[in-house]
């Protein structure tokens, strides 16, 4: 028993006017706050959250904060009232699911988002090292959280299109070269990929491209602005194919709803995998969002651009299967 809070939640019209009353009716500062949209306080008895709504202000919900839940659940008590019951981690969980750019990790920051990807050192040949030297100060962004101004990094203005996980780069490469009116930023966590892309790129001579180094959630999160980009690309992400390890992949309906708040409408979602699983996740989950529409009817033709892996052919000729998703973001 002594490990639960009550959960007040409230609906409120004026957030600030909101969170200087509830401040002082506490007595603490809120643990978090989403500007124009939520705040949280958490004090030795009770876990009160305020939530901007256009309905009457008033109560939402009851419930529990409860160190002992296992899952967040739900249940109407006699008089129809709502009662939830959740634990800080499964609350942290909830928050970051409703406002994906929010990196809430719980009242001790211990309940971090699981990440997409495992950070090995790996084989740096020596010409992706020296690509890394010669070409990385032309084509390299530092990961910086503030927004990142597009027409003075790429000195134009043109469509620009987000490549996450590009692996060793060399669809990247080849996309790149072959769209001159479009910018391409290229996001990947692993240095030989990086320095890879950059041999390409820099032996080539392509200028519409720029990388980062660095967890492409953290990059949409904080330097991409809202409504920014004409397409995002991510193809075959790790598949994470053992069960228990389903919910590092990369395609889940926060994630998904981050990109989409940062794709122009009319902007694109080019997925592609060779896993049918993941495949058919990636289907429920872009359809399941209300702001995209499916170009196709179900899976896509792979677009020209996209050119095929070497290991792509390969599984091809073994009949193993692709499965391209390319959705838009409606017209507002
Ligand atoms: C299976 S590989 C595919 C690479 C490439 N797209 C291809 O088709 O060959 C997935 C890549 O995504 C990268 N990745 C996974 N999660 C990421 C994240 N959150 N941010 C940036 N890169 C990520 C991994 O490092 C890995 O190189």
């Amino acid at each position: 028993m002594s490990d639960r809070k009550l959960h007040l939640a409230l609906g409120v019209r004026d957030l600030d006017a909101s969170i200087a009353d509830y401040s002082q009716r506490l007595g603490c500062e809120p643990v978090l706050v989403i500007a124009g949209a939520y705040a949280l306080w958490r004090t030795k008895t009770l876990n009160v959250s305020v939530r901007v709504t256009d309905e009457a202000p008033g109560l939402r919900h009851l419930g529990w904060e409860d160190a002992a839940a296992e899952a967040n659940s739900a249940e109407t008590d006699v008089n129809g009232i709502v009662w939830e019951h959740f634990s800080a981690a499964g609350q942290a969980e909830e928050i970051r699911a409703l406002w994906p750019q929010c990196d809430y990790s719980g009242p001790d920051g211990k309940h971090r988002r699981i990440k997409s990807f495992v950070l090995r050192q790996g084989h740096l040949s020596k010409g992706q090292e020296k690509a890394l030297h010669d070409f990385g100060p032309r084509y390299c962004l530092p990961y910086q959280p503030a927004l990142l101004d597009l027409d003075a990094t790429f000195g134009r203005s043109a469509p620009r299109v987000l490549e996450i996980g590009f692996g060793m780069g060399q669809a990247t490469a080849e996309i790149a070269a072959g769209r001159p009116d479009s910018d391409f930023i290229g996001v990947e966590v692993h240095t030989p990929g990086v320095g890879s892309l950059l041999k390409l790129a820099g032996e080539s001579g392509i200028g519409n491209l720029r990388i980062i180094q660095h967890d492409a959630v953290e990059v949409l999160q904080h330097m991409l602005a809202e409504n920014s980009l004409a397409g995002v690309h991510i193809y075959f992400p790790d598949p994470w194919h053992k069960k228990r390890h389903h919910k590092r992949r990369l395609i889940q309906s926060p994630f998904v709803q981050l990109l989409v708040s940062r794709l122009q409408p009319g902007g694109y979602l080019h997925l592609a995998t060779d896993w049918e699983d993941y495949a058919v996740q990636m289907l429920d989950v872009l359809s399941a969002n209300a702001e995209l529409v499916n170009s196709a009817d179900g899976y896509a033709p792979r677009p020209d651009y996209r050119p095929l892996t070497k290991f792509e052919n390969r599984g091809i000729k073994l009949g193993h299967g692709v499965w391209d998703l390319v959705f838009r973001k409606r017209q507002a």
